[in-house]
């Protein structure tokens, strides 16, 4: 057996397999997230280090003394732990999805030409990315910063807890802003412009690397046996498309997930960025690349409008918007309740109902809120399609139970969605890299050959969405304006 873990940002799960990629065991543990100001989104690493140890001994137990070859990890990307030369965490980490580094955003775009950032680092600078939390800290809390030793991504502190190793992986380091994509390594160009020292990062490397072996300490709080060799692993996303089999050995497949995000995932072989940067770039866990397009509030505004009425449940929704009409009679949604991320990356864009009339009934609105965010993920796929399109998506997440939103999202983006039928997720993919580390399997090749989840065709995408996309394309341009 190896284990996976998945350290969300709502919790952390646990998962154990088999050698198939089977699950046979599951556990989770929540945490807190603090919002201490507008904007800012915090966890403190010592919750995730306590769910962890939790988790893993819910996991030993139902284990009942199965041998664990393995452990791989995966996580929330981007977020920023900051440590001093004890191992200590300097204060609470704040998040991906926090926003308070626009200054500091500003201070990168002007020490290195927006363009060079993106054609190095695949990305511009984006406020919720790990560089501009390192500015903040030095700009906001100098005392801290001259305390601060090595700075880790969410996932590999849990990596330095289990094993005592400062470390991370390709995947997710592409998310700080600062990895030379092309050639792998820190960008000391970039992290000379902005006065930081390299040293300040963990050793980079391979995903299915074993960077460490779990601890007697930890062995000791969690039941596992100690000397486990644990695998560095993947960002979530990453992670989560191995879990599907999607990587760059199996050409033309991407994902598709409707969770509180929309994500569309896009293996690529080389790493070639997207010009403006609409679409984020980053390394695959597979030893290539891939394209990340984000709708940031995709279930999410689904999610939003059904708590707008408690009364009727989410099918009883779904279900009148199957009466209401394509196109819902000149009503458009537009997706942008937490700004958005692509294809503009704006943090203070809003969303709206565009075209509201007395004849609109509730379904109305259900199904506009279903059809903006198809709409968006299509606007989003059109930047990628060029640099790397799919002959098929994988669709997962919470949103990927309705037949209406898969075709309706097969239609925006003219590409066929198929379901997978079994286990998925990130913890899955965290796994499936460990059972290479463990020299389970010879190659990730080889390991997601034996693991791929069969899949089985959607709902066929609907058709003549264009004269919809015309219309939604024109609203957004007038909301764009509106919050320039
Ligand atoms: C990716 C991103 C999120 C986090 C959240 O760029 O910000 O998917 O990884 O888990």
């Amino acid at each position: 057996l190896v284990l996976g873990l998945d350290l969300g940002t709502s919790g952390l799960k646990a998962v154990a397999l088999s050698a198939r990629g089977q699950k046979v065991a599951e556990a989770r543990a929540g945490y807190p997230l603090h919002t201490p100001r507008p904007g800012w989104t915090e966890q403190d690493p010592l919750d995730w280090a306590r769910a962890a140890q939790e988790a893993l001994r819910a996991l030993c137990e139902q284990l009942g003394g199965a041998e664990v070859v393995g452990i791989g990890l995966s996580g929330q990307m981007h977020g920023a732990v900051f440590l001093d030369k004890a191992g200590n965490p300097l204060c609470p980490a704040p998040l991906w999805n926090d926003q308070r580094t626009a200054l500091e955003v500003e201070q990168i775009e002007q020490a290195i030409p927006r363009s060079e950032l993106i054609r190095r680092t695949g990305n511009g600078a984006v406020t919720g990315f790990q560089l501009p939390k390192l500015l903040w800290l030095r700009n906001q809390h100098p005392a801290l910063f001259q305390r601060l030793h090595k700075v880790l991504l969410p996932k590999d502190y849990l990596a330095f807890l289990l094993t005592g190793a400062l470390s991370t992986e390709y995947s997710d380091a592409s998310g700080i802003g600062a990895l030379n994509l092309a050639e792998k390594r820190w960008d000391t160009d970039i992290l000379q412009a902005l006065s930081l020292s390299p040293d300040l990062f963990p050793e980079v490397g391979e995903s299915q690397r074993v960077v460490g072996h779990l601890s007697p300490a930890w062995a000791q709080a969690t039941g596992l046996q100690a000397g486990i060799p644990v695998v560095a692993g993947a960002g979530d996303n990453a992670a989560a498309a191995l879990g599907l089999g999607v990587s760059r050995h199996r050409a033309g497949v991407g994902s598709l997930s409707l969770g509180t995000s929309g994500v569309i995932f896009i293996p690529t072989e080389q790493p070639t960025p997207e010009p403006e940067g609409r679409v984020h770039l980053f390394a695959h866990a597979d030893g290539g690349y891939h394209l990340l397009g984000v709708t940031l509030s995709a279930a999410g505004s689904l999610e939003w409008l059904r708590g707008l009425f408690p009364e009727v449940g989410l099918e009883t929704l779904l279900e009148e918007a199957l009466q209401a009409p394509l196109g819902c009679e000149g009503l458009y949604f537009l997706p942008f309740l937490a700004g958005e991320r692509s294809p503009y990356l704006a943090p203070h864009l809003r969303g709206a109902f565009l075209g509201l009339s007395l004849a609109h009934r509730r379904g109305h609105l259900v199904r506009a809120v279903l059809e903006g965010v198809a709409l968006s993920l299509g606007e989003v796929y059109r930047v990628m399609r060029p640099l790397a399109g799919a002959q098929r998506l994988l669709a997962t997440g919470g949103g990927s139970a309705s037949d209406l939103w898969l075709a309706l999202a097969g239609g925006a983006l003219g590409v066929p969605i198929h379901r997978v039928v079994g286990d998925e997720g990130a913890a899955r993919g965290a796994g499936i890299l460990a059972l290479v580390g463990a020299g389970v399997y010879p190659s990730l090749r080889e390991a997601l050959e034996a693991t791929a989840p069969a899949e089985q065709p959607a709902t066929p995408p609907l058709e003549g969405l264009e004269p919809l996309r015309k219309g939604y394309a024109q609203a957004v341009e007038k909301v764009l304006e509106l919050y320039k």
